[in-house]
Protein backbone atom coordinates (compact mmCIF):
# COMPACT_ATOMS: atom_id res chain seq x y z
CA UNK A 1 0.00 0.00 0.00
CA UNK A 2 2.79 2.39 -0.78
CA UNK A 3 1.87 6.14 -1.49
CA UNK A 4 5.87 6.85 -2.43
CA UNK A 5 6.19 9.47 -4.74
CA UNK A 6 2.46 10.81 -4.61
CA UNK A 7 1.27 14.32 -3.18
CA UNK A 8 -1.75 14.55 -0.85
CA UNK A 9 -4.16 17.15 0.01
CA UNK A 10 -5.98 16.80 2.69
CA UNK A 11 -8.40 19.74 3.61
CA UNK A 12 -9.61 20.38 7.52
CA UNK A 13 -6.05 18.40 8.48
CA UNK A 14 -5.17 20.81 11.12
CA UNK A 15 -7.36 18.33 13.65
CA UNK A 16 -9.32 15.63 14.13
CA UNK A 17 -9.92 12.72 11.45
CA UNK A 18 -8.38 15.08 8.55
CA UNK A 19 -4.66 15.39 10.75
CA UNK A 20 -5.13 11.47 11.31
CA UNK A 21 -5.55 10.91 7.64
CA UNK A 22 -2.88 12.83 6.68
CA UNK A 23 -0.52 11.01 9.00
CA UNK A 24 -1.54 8.19 7.20
CA UNK A 25 -1.00 9.17 3.87
CA UNK A 26 2.79 10.48 5.09
CA UNK A 27 3.66 7.01 6.60
CA UNK A 28 3.05 5.33 3.49
CA UNK A 29 5.17 7.64 2.04
CA UNK A 30 2.84 10.73 0.32
CA UNK A 31 4.33 14.00 0.39
CA UNK A 32 0.97 15.42 2.59
CA UNK A 33 -0.52 19.07 2.00
CA UNK A 34 -2.12 20.02 5.49
CA UNK A 35 -4.71 22.14 4.30
CA UNK A 36 -6.99 24.04 6.70
CA UNK A 37 -8.28 27.17 6.88
CA UNK A 38 -6.55 27.91 10.67
CA UNK A 39 -3.12 28.45 9.66
CA UNK A 40 -1.41 27.92 13.12
CA UNK A 41 -2.87 24.25 13.74
CA UNK A 42 -1.79 23.43 9.86
CA UNK A 43 1.26 24.77 10.61
CA UNK A 44 2.01 22.16 13.94
CA UNK A 45 1.01 19.18 12.18
CA UNK A 46 2.90 19.45 9.43
CA UNK A 47 5.89 20.85 11.05
CA UNK A 48 5.13 17.41 14.07
CA UNK A 49 5.56 15.23 10.35
CA UNK A 50 9.60 14.39 9.20
CA UNK A 51 9.75 15.57 5.74
CA UNK A 52 7.24 15.76 3.14
CA UNK A 53 4.43 17.88 4.95
CA UNK A 54 3.96 21.44 4.47
CA UNK A 55 0.41 23.45 5.61
CA UNK A 56 -1.23 25.24 3.60
CA UNK A 57 -3.99 27.79 3.77
CA UNK A 58 -7.47 27.28 2.34
CA UNK A 59 -11.03 28.07 2.71
CA UNK A 60 -12.80 25.74 1.09
CA UNK A 61 -15.79 27.90 0.61
CA UNK A 62 -13.93 30.01 -2.13
CA UNK A 63 -13.34 28.25 -5.24
CA UNK A 64 -10.74 30.74 -5.88
CA UNK A 65 -8.97 29.62 -2.56
CA UNK A 66 -9.24 26.00 -3.81
CA UNK A 67 -7.47 26.57 -7.08
CA UNK A 68 -4.42 28.46 -5.52
CA UNK A 69 -4.10 25.52 -3.10
CA UNK A 70 -4.08 23.05 -6.12
CA UNK A 71 -1.89 25.51 -8.21
CA UNK A 72 0.69 25.66 -5.27
CA UNK A 73 1.18 22.00 -4.25
CA UNK A 74 2.21 20.80 -8.05
CA UNK A 75 1.11 17.32 -9.02
CA UNK A 76 -1.90 16.22 -6.82
CA UNK A 77 -2.30 12.88 -7.04
CA UNK A 78 -4.81 12.58 -4.00
CA UNK A 79 -7.75 14.81 -2.45
CA UNK A 80 -9.21 14.25 0.53
CA UNK A 81 -11.88 16.60 1.11
CA UNK A 82 -12.42 16.46 4.55
CA UNK A 83 -12.89 19.57 6.08
CA UNK A 84 -16.21 20.69 7.47
CA UNK A 85 -18.64 22.44 9.72
CA UNK A 86 -20.12 19.80 12.51
CA UNK A 87 -23.15 21.73 14.40
CA UNK A 88 -25.39 19.99 16.52
CA UNK A 89 -28.83 21.79 16.17
CA UNK A 90 -32.28 21.02 15.96
CA UNK A 91 -34.04 21.47 13.10
CA UNK A 92 -36.37 24.77 14.87
CA UNK A 93 -33.61 26.40 15.69
CA UNK A 94 -30.96 26.37 12.38
CA UNK A 95 -31.07 30.32 11.16
CA UNK A 96 -30.89 30.58 7.54
CA UNK A 97 -27.17 32.55 7.54
CA UNK A 98 -25.83 29.21 9.51
CA UNK A 99 -27.96 26.80 7.24
CA UNK A 100 -25.85 28.55 4.26
CA UNK A 101 -22.53 28.29 5.97
CA UNK A 102 -22.58 24.95 6.98
CA UNK A 103 -23.96 23.97 3.65
CA UNK A 104 -20.96 25.99 1.92
CA UNK A 105 -18.21 24.81 3.91
CA UNK A 106 -19.50 20.97 3.62
CA UNK A 107 -20.94 20.74 0.56
CA UNK A 108 -19.82 23.39 -1.91
CA UNK A 109 -16.53 22.91 -0.44
CA UNK A 110 -16.39 19.54 -1.85
CA UNK A 111 -18.02 20.32 -5.34
CA UNK A 112 -15.28 22.94 -5.45
CA UNK A 113 -12.67 20.48 -4.62
CA UNK A 114 -13.85 17.78 -7.06
CA UNK A 115 -14.47 20.37 -10.20
CA UNK A 116 -11.31 21.98 -9.30
CA UNK A 117 -8.98 18.43 -8.86
CA UNK A 118 -10.89 16.11 -11.21
CA UNK A 119 -9.85 17.48 -14.59
CA UNK A 120 -6.38 17.74 -13.49
CA UNK A 121 -6.35 14.16 -12.45
CA UNK A 122 -7.93 13.33 -15.24
CA UNK A 123 -5.44 14.77 -17.58
CA UNK A 124 -2.73 12.94 -15.59
CA UNK A 125 -4.61 9.89 -16.10
CA UNK A 126 -4.07 8.72 -12.03
CA UNK A 127 -5.90 10.07 -9.91
CA UNK A 128 -7.93 9.50 -6.18
CA UNK A 129 -10.50 11.42 -3.95
CA UNK A 130 -11.91 10.99 -1.01
CA UNK A 131 -15.08 12.69 0.18
CA UNK A 132 -16.01 12.49 3.83
CA UNK A 133 -19.08 11.98 4.64
CA UNK A 134 -20.89 10.96 7.86
CA UNK A 135 -23.82 8.53 8.72
CA UNK A 136 -25.81 11.65 9.13
CA UNK A 137 -26.09 11.72 5.54
CA UNK A 138 -27.68 8.17 5.77
CA UNK A 139 -30.16 8.27 8.33
CA UNK A 140 -31.98 10.95 10.78
CA UNK A 141 -29.52 11.63 13.98
CA UNK A 142 -28.28 13.62 16.62
CA UNK A 143 -26.61 15.78 13.90
CA UNK A 144 -27.72 19.37 12.89
CA UNK A 145 -30.14 19.17 9.60
CA UNK A 146 -27.73 21.71 7.30
CA UNK A 147 -25.09 19.25 8.43
CA UNK A 148 -26.90 15.55 7.55
CA UNK A 149 -28.19 17.54 4.35
CA UNK A 150 -24.42 18.35 3.58
CA UNK A 151 -23.73 14.61 4.10
CA UNK A 152 -26.37 12.95 2.24
CA UNK A 153 -25.61 15.44 -0.22
CA UNK A 154 -21.67 14.65 -0.87
CA UNK A 155 -22.90 10.81 -1.39
CA UNK A 156 -24.21 11.27 -4.38
CA UNK A 157 -22.08 13.90 -5.35
CA UNK A 158 -19.58 11.32 -5.09
CA UNK A 159 -21.44 8.87 -7.29
CA UNK A 160 -21.66 11.53 -10.31
CA UNK A 161 -18.19 12.33 -9.80
CA UNK A 162 -17.20 8.15 -10.15
CA UNK A 163 -18.94 8.05 -13.16
CA UNK A 164 -17.30 10.36 -14.87
CA UNK A 165 -13.89 10.05 -14.02
CA UNK A 166 -14.19 6.23 -14.06
CA UNK A 167 -12.30 5.56 -17.71
CA UNK A 168 -9.27 7.86 -16.59
CA UNK A 169 -7.72 5.91 -13.91
CA UNK A 170 -9.17 8.76 -10.85
CA UNK A 171 -11.33 7.06 -8.22
CA UNK A 172 -13.82 9.11 -6.25
CA UNK A 173 -15.25 7.53 -3.23
CA UNK A 174 -16.59 8.63 -0.18
CA UNK A 175 -16.09 7.30 3.67
CA UNK A 176 -19.58 7.55 6.25
CA UNK A 177 -18.08 7.50 9.62
CA UNK A 178 -20.11 7.86 13.13
CA UNK A 179 -18.70 9.12 16.64
CA UNK A 180 -15.18 9.10 16.18
CA UNK A 181 -13.45 10.97 19.33
CA UNK A 182 -12.19 14.57 17.59
CA UNK A 183 -12.62 17.83 19.03
CA UNK A 184 -16.15 18.40 17.39
CA UNK A 185 -17.47 16.24 20.52
CA UNK A 186 -15.67 18.39 23.14
CA UNK A 187 -18.78 20.57 23.92
CA UNK A 188 -21.15 17.49 24.35
CA UNK A 189 -22.53 16.85 27.95
CA UNK A 190 -20.97 14.03 29.25
CA UNK A 191 -24.63 12.46 29.59
CA UNK A 192 -24.86 12.62 25.76
CA UNK A 193 -22.27 11.38 25.27
CA UNK A 194 -22.64 8.67 27.09
CA UNK A 195 -26.14 7.55 25.66
CA UNK A 196 -24.67 7.59 21.95
CA UNK A 197 -21.93 5.52 23.67
CA UNK A 198 -24.36 3.02 24.43
CA UNK A 199 -26.19 3.15 21.25
CA UNK A 200 -22.71 1.77 19.98
CA UNK A 201 -23.16 -2.15 19.28
CA UNK A 202 -19.14 -2.27 19.25
CA UNK A 203 -19.69 -0.33 22.59
CA UNK A 204 -16.94 2.72 22.25
CA UNK A 205 -16.08 5.68 20.25
CA UNK A 206 -13.90 5.24 16.80
CA UNK A 207 -10.25 6.24 17.41
CA UNK A 208 -9.36 8.84 14.37
CA UNK A 209 -6.31 6.32 13.22
CA UNK A 210 -9.57 3.58 12.75
CA UNK A 211 -10.82 6.06 10.44
CA UNK A 212 -7.51 7.02 8.68
CA UNK A 213 -6.47 3.47 7.68
CA UNK A 214 -9.44 2.48 5.63
CA UNK A 215 -9.12 6.68 4.55
CA UNK A 216 -5.19 5.62 2.97
CA UNK A 217 -6.34 2.56 1.43
CA UNK A 218 -8.90 3.62 -0.61
CA UNK A 219 -6.31 6.34 -1.66
CA UNK A 220 -3.75 3.62 -2.75
CA UNK A 221 -2.95 2.23 -5.81
CA UNK A 222 -4.36 -1.41 -4.90
CA UNK A 223 -8.06 0.30 -4.74
CA UNK A 224 -8.02 1.26 -8.19
CA UNK A 225 -11.44 -1.17 -8.94
CA UNK A 226 -12.81 0.82 -6.08
CA UNK A 227 -15.07 3.84 -7.29
CA UNK A 228 -18.31 5.68 -6.31
CA UNK A 229 -18.97 3.89 -3.20
CA UNK A 230 -19.68 4.95 0.38
CA UNK A 231 -17.66 3.10 3.34
CA UNK A 232 -19.54 3.25 6.24
CA UNK A 233 -16.95 2.79 9.75
CA UNK A 234 -19.71 3.43 12.44
CA UNK A 235 -19.09 0.85 15.31
CA UNK A 236 -22.39 -0.62 13.84
CA UNK A 237 -24.59 1.98 14.57
CA UNK A 238 -26.31 1.35 11.12
CA UNK A 239 -25.75 -1.91 9.18
CA UNK A 240 -27.52 -1.32 5.78
N1 LIG B 1 -15.79 12.97 14.24
C1 LIG B 1 -16.80 12.21 13.83
O1 LIG B 1 -17.37 11.42 14.58
C2 LIG B 1 -17.28 12.30 12.41
C3 LIG B 1 -18.39 11.52 12.06
C4 LIG B 1 -18.85 11.58 10.75
C5 LIG B 1 -18.22 12.37 9.83
N2 LIG B 1 -17.16 13.13 10.19
C6 LIG B 1 -16.55 13.97 9.16
O2 LIG B 1 -15.15 13.82 9.16
C7 LIG B 1 -14.54 15.06 8.84
C8 LIG B 1 -13.59 15.49 9.94
O3 LIG B 1 -14.30 15.56 11.16
P1 LIG B 1 -13.61 16.00 12.51
O4 LIG B 1 -14.42 15.40 13.59
O5 LIG B 1 -12.16 15.74 12.47
O6 LIG B 1 -13.90 17.58 12.47
P2 LIG B 1 -13.13 18.80 13.16
O7 LIG B 1 -14.13 19.86 13.36
O8 LIG B 1 -12.35 18.32 14.35
O9 LIG B 1 -12.08 19.27 12.05
C9 LIG B 1 -12.51 19.95 10.91
C10 LIG B 1 -11.36 20.75 10.34
O10 LIG B 1 -11.87 21.46 9.19
C11 LIG B 1 -11.37 22.79 9.23
N3 LIG B 1 -12.26 23.69 8.50
C12 LIG B 1 -13.49 24.12 8.88
N4 LIG B 1 -13.98 24.99 7.97
C13 LIG B 1 -13.05 25.09 6.98
C14 LIG B 1 -12.97 25.84 5.79
N5 LIG B 1 -13.96 26.68 5.41
N6 LIG B 1 -11.87 25.70 5.01
C15 LIG B 1 -10.85 24.88 5.38
N7 LIG B 1 -10.87 24.16 6.53
C16 LIG B 1 -11.95 24.28 7.32
C17 LIG B 1 -11.29 23.14 10.72
O11 LIG B 1 -10.40 24.22 10.95
C18 LIG B 1 -10.79 21.81 11.30
O12 LIG B 1 -9.38 21.74 11.34
C19 LIG B 1 -15.67 16.06 8.61
O13 LIG B 1 -16.00 16.07 7.23
C20 LIG B 1 -16.81 15.44 9.40
O14 LIG B 1 -18.07 15.84 8.93
C21 LIG B 1 -16.68 13.13 11.47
Amino acid sequence: MSLGGRTAVVTGAAQGLGEAIARALHARGASVVVADVNDERAEAVATSLPERARAAHVDVRDRASFERLLDESGRVDVLVNNAARTVFRPLWEIEADEWDDVLATNLRGVFFGCQVAGPRMREQGWGRILNMASISGQAAGASGAHYAASKAGIIVLTKILAAELAPYGVTCNALAPAAVRTPVFDDLPEERLEALRQRIPVGRFGEPAEIAELAAFLCSEEAGYITGATFDANGGLLMR
